[in-house]
């Protein structure tokens, strides 16, 4: 099968379009003919190599995590799904390459595709809606009335959370820039921060949870605008010893997740909030509760651009640029 591959992990390193032997198929894995893969930050991070310690992929590697498609195989405990069904996923840790034109992905976290989305739309909702599902809904428990502080609020995963937070009847802020003023609004962000002219420093207190996605400056200040017993939830870092232990990292991995956090935490402590890092994982079951939402009007799809499958470097390209408005997506078939 065609697929886009890293043979060496490098910054800005471009992918590579290859011949490659179609996946095997797992007992407990359906076969996906890939119509339509989304582009994430976490592709360009791995090719970066900064993720060799959590994720310790060997290459070559097909990168891409997330797929809509039709069933064309299933494993032998497949239950769920049969051949001909339209899918979307997050493939699974370990299992990823999705930009290729078949991904083998476990049936626990699978989802049928929502009604109504074409396959382009479909891609571009598992990694970043199962972000902030799992941030806001999991983690965060936010509740009607609540304040939360979504930061680039313009971005893949922003342009989901907003919405899902709205949904739960929670006030939200975001920070976009000035040319993003207007998508925000429409996403129904009640209050927001032009980055470029505003100090959310100076805007916001008393806020129930932070969605943090950028530098560790941003992270200091956001501890600031939480209320006491607030929490903030990172999804750029440092990752926090509890990470380590969830994903039973070696030791001295986990040393460096605690020195690299204490900084953080400490702070954290000092201002009675907490601080946790979380890293989304593919989940079927909340993917249902995703399409619910979706097929209920609640949450739209935002997409920027969709590449051919030819162009996938140039839609990491992109990607990397992180001046995208909602997703990039690579059409494949
Ligand atoms: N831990 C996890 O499980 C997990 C999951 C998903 C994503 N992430 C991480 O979360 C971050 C965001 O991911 P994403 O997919 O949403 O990225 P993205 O789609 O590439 O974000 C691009 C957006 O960020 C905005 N932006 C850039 N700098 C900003 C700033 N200083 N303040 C406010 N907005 C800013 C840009 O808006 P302007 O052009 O207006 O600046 C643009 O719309 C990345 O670091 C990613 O690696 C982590």
């Amino acid at each position: 099968m065609k697929a886009f591959i890293l043979e060496r992990y490098g910054k800005k390193r471009a992918l590579r379009l290859a011949d490659m032997l179609e996946p095997e198929l797992r007992d407990d894995e359906v076969l996906v003919q890939v119509h339509a893969a989304g582009v994430n930050q976490l592709d360009a991070r791995i090719r970066d190599g900064a993720f060799k310690l959590i994720l310790p992929y060997r290459l070559p590697l097909i990168l891409g995590h997330d797929v809509a498609g039709v069933v064309v195989k299933v494993g032998s405990r497949v239950r769920q799904f049969k051949s001909g069904d339209e899918v979307y996923a997050r493939a699974d840790d370990f299992r990823i390459g999705t930009f290729a034109e078949f991904v083998p992905v476990k049936e626990a976290s699978l989802a049928l595709k929502p009604q109504g989305l074409t396959m382009e739309e479909a891609a571009s909702i598992p990694l970043v809606g199962l972000t902030a599902w799992q941030a806001l809904v999991e983690q965060g428990e936010l509740k009607k009335g609540q304040k939360v502080f979504i930061q680039a609020g313009s971005g893949g995963v922003g342009t989901f959370a907003i919405q899902l937070a709205k949904q739960l009847g929670a006030t939200v802020a975001t920070t976009t820039s000035t040319a993003n003023v207007a998508l925000v609004k429409r996403l129904g962000a009640d209050v927001v921060i032009d980055y470029k002219t505003q100090d959310f420093e100076s805007v916001l207190r008393d806020y129930d949870i932070v969605l943090h996605s950028q530098d560790g400056k941003t992270l200091a200040k956001s501890l600031r605008v939480l209320k006491r017993g607030g929490q903030l939830i990172s999804i750029s870092g440092p990752p926090a010893p509890e990470f380590g232990k969830e994903i039973a990292a070696p030791g001295f991995v986990r040393l460096v997740m605690r020195l690299l956090s204490a900084g953080v935490r400490r702070k954290a402590r000092g201002l009675g909030v907490g601080y946790a890092f979380l890293f989304m994982k593919a989940n079927g079951a909340q993917l249902r509760e995703i399409t619910r939402l979706i097929e209920g009007g609640a949450i739209r799809p935002v997409i920027d651009k969709v590449f051919p499958f030819e162009s996938t470097p140039e839609a990491m390209t992109y990607v990397d640029s992180g001046r995208a408005k909602g997703k990039v997506v690579v059409k494949v078939k």
